[in-house]
């Protein structure tokens, strides 16, 4: 269903008018405290579906969809993602806690990162019986600091190489991760150089290779290629494992990085990347290896909203050109994209106005930066009382922070057109009781 309008104008997500969470949060059954701006509010159907298409899309290959959960790490969309069957990509020791307390199996597990600390590989080497499904080492260095934990377990453990292919994605220069001034992955140069520590490694045992060249692409040509590269890489990987007497690769885990349509248009989807990946692999004579993908966004992001009040209109007139700004009460605290990114998010009325006239004007929103600016939008006049800022699923509340004394905002999950759970994090009397050390 998605983000949508009724026939009066009103903007519904997952079938419910946002306006009502609100205006009525009784009638949804919510508990408590009213409902307040600012908000996120998230379709947890429609990021199931988008699970399921993605799957789909893979026409029986064998593979493991693993949630990058640094897009969205709270409870009830990892559960609804799990229960379609996804695993998790996490990045620390808590996002992978998390996924293991929402039911992700250990067997479902990569991790990625490059400054994992040893109490965070004891976790994901002591998880469940085997621990995690793989540890992506990014360096040659890290493959000897995985070594010596797992002697300490007394266990093997599973580790990937995660490539950096020296691939160019055309994307911003802050989510770009596979090109050779990254801090991320092995150098191809040096994969050679990480085969031989392994075979010196006697307690990790070599599962696969990953790479992940970058976030919101909206072409598949750069992943493909990278996929190219790491698919030759894997065979070399099979050849010099069996050679010694260890066991082939069983994995090749491709990164996540698909593309949402943030307003501008995106080119490919989700399932495009996944269709042209099977051809690859099954190209290469693979099938029998397991696919991985670790996407974030593409599964989240188009299916939550920030909602957020106007607090005013303000105007001034500094030299011949009148400004006119809107000031809401979500931040950069609430949604860092625009201001870390120079990301534009649709920003649009939560009830359609009666009056289609439109205005551009700046949004804002209160923090005490002039990069908390959500840039320029043509909104009715007089101003509506709430606006809703659209895809804002996907590394938004993750990002969130308490800067300014802010409190996080409330995050609502819809399900069957009802709410299905909120979370209201701890509030700003338990951050002062906090910083009062
Ligand atoms: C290693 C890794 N995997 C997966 C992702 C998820 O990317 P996306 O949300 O663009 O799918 C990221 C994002 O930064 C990443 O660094």
């Amino acid at each position: 269903m998605g983000f949508e309008r009724d026939e009066s104008g009103a903007a519904l997500l997952g079938g419910v008018r946002l306006a009502a969470l609100f205006d009525d949060p009784s009638s949804f059954g919510v508990d408590g405290a009213p409902l307040s701006t600012p908000a996120y509010v998230y379709d947890l159907d429609a990021i199931a579906g988008e699970a399921r298409a993605l799957r789909e899309a893979f026409g029986g290959l064998p593979h493991l969809v693993a949630f990058a959960i640094k897009a969205n790490s709270a409870g009830p969309i990892v559960r609804a993602l799990a229960a379609e069957g996804a695993g998790a990509d996490v990045v620390s020791g808590g996002e992978l806690a998390l996924a293991l307390a929402c039911g992700i199996p250990p067997e479902d597990v990569v991790y990625s990162g490059v400054a994992k600390q040893a109490a965070e590989l004891d976790r994901a080497i002591g998880a469940g019986p085997r621990g995690i499904l793989s540890i992506q080492a990014e360096s040659i260095e890290e493959l000897t600091r995985i070594d010596e934990r797992a002697r300490a377990a007394g266990r093997r453990a599973r580790v990937s190489l995660r490539i950096n292919p020296g691939v160019e994605a055309d994307t911003h220069a802050y989510i770009a991760t596979g090109h050779d001034e990254a801090k991320f992955g092995i150098p191809k140069a040096e994969i050679g150089l990480a085969v031989e520590r392994i075979q010196s490694c006697s307690n990790v045992e070599l599962v696969g290779v990953s790479s992940h060249i970058g976030s919101q692409l909206t072409t598949t040509d750069a992943y493909i290629q990278a996929a190219r590269m790491l698919l030759t890489i894997a065979s070399s990987c099979d050849v010099a494992m069996t050679s010694t007497g260890r066991p082939a690769l069983t994995l090749v885990d491709f990164g996540g990085g698909f593309g949402i349509d943030y307003g501008q248009g995106c080119d490919a989807h989700p399932a495009d990347f996944a269709r042209a990946l099977a051809v690859e692999v099954r190209r290469a004579g693979r099938e029998s290896c397991r696919t991985l993908i670790e996407p974030g966004r593409s599964l989240v992001g188009s299916h939550g909203v920030l909602c957020a009040g106007v607090v005013m209109q303000k105007r001034a007139k500094p030299n011949d050109d009148e400004r006119t700004w809107l000031i809401v009460d979500a931040g950069m605290n609430d949604l860092l994209r625009p201001a870390l990114y120079h990301a534009l998010h649709r920003i649009e009325p939560l009830e359609r106005a009666a009056d289609a006239g439109g205005l551009p004007m700046r949004v804002v929103g209160p923090v005490c930066e002039s990069s908390d600016d959500f840039g320029t939008h043509v909104l009715p006049q007089p101003p509506p009382r709430r606006v809703v800022i659209r895809d804002a699923g996907a590394y938004g509340f993750t990002m969130a922070s308490e800067y300014n004394g802010r409190a996080l905002p409330t995050e609502v999950f819809l399900r069957g057109g009802r709410v299905d759970a909120v979370i209201r994090p701890r509030g700003v009397d338990a951050w002062v009781k906090e910083r009062l050390g």
